[in-house]
C-alpha cells in the first residue's frame, strides 16, 4: 500500500527550513500532503491562498507532493487523507514542548496516526517564518532565508503595507 504523510504548519510564508524538510519526506514517502492549518495563535501576513500557491511553487519538482488547505481538527485531515504518518520539524529544544504536547494531544485523540519528528538541517536551526517575516519587514536580505519567489511576495506585501507610526520605530 503507497505510505502517505501528512506534513502540517501554517507557512506563513514557507521558508528553506519548511522546504528541506519537504524534500526530504518526499524521498521517504510514497505520498507528502503539505497541509495548510490555521495557528489559532497567530495571525498570518498571506492569506491561505497565497501560502498555498507559494507552496505549489517550491514543491513543483516534486510529483509525489500535493499541498491542501485544511480546517478543524489535524488528526481528522490525516485519515481523511489516508495517512498514518505526521510529519513536524524540529529546530531547537525550544520547539520541543510545544511539539511534544501537540503529538501526545493527537496520539490520544487518534492513536494509529504517527508523529514522526525529522530533525532540521544544521543551517535551518534559527529559521523561522517569523524571522524571515521581521528580516523582510525590516527590509534585509531574504535570500538564503526563502525561495526566491517567497523573497519576492515578502517584498511586494511589505511595500503595500502602510508604515509604522515614526513614533513606534523611535527610541
Ligand atoms: O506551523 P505551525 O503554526 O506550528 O502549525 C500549527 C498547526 C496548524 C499544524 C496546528 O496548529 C494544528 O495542527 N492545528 C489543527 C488543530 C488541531 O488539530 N488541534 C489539536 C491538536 S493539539
Amino acid at each position: 500500500m503507497p505510505e502517505t504523510a501528512l506534513y502540517p504548519g501554517s507557512f506563513d510564508p514557507i521558508t528553506n527550513g519548511h522546504a528541506d524538510i519537504i524534500f526530504r519526506a518526499a524521498k521517504l514517502f510514497d505520498r507528502v500532503v503539505i497541509a495548510v492549518g490555521r495557528n489559532s495563535q497567530k495571525s498570518p501576513l498571506f492569506s491561505v491562498e497565497e501560502r498555498v500557491q507559494l507552496l505549489q511553487e517550491t514543491c513543483r519538482p516534486l510529483p509525489n507532493t500535493i499541498i491542501e488547505p485544511f480546517d478543524g481538527m489535524l488528526v481528522d485531515f490525516a485519515r481523511r487523507n489516508g495517512a498514518r504518518v505526521i510529519i513536524k520539524g524540529l529546530r531547537a529544544v525550544s520547539d520541543f514542548e510545544y511539539e511534544f504536547q501537540m503529538a501526545m494531544a493527537n496520539k490520544h485523540l487518534a492513536p494509529d496516526v504517527e508523529t514522526l519528528f525529522l530533525m532540521a538541517s544544521a543551517e535551518h536551526l534559527y529559521l523561522s517564518s517569523s524571522i524571515v517575516k521581521e528580516i523582510g519587514r525590516l527590509g534585509g536580505d531574504l535570500s538564503a532565508l526563502v525561495p526566491a519567489h517567497v523573497a519576492r511576495a515578502l517584498q511586494e506585501k511589505f511595500a503595500g503595507l502602510p508604515d509604522e507610526p515614526r513614533s513606534e520605530r523611535l527610541p
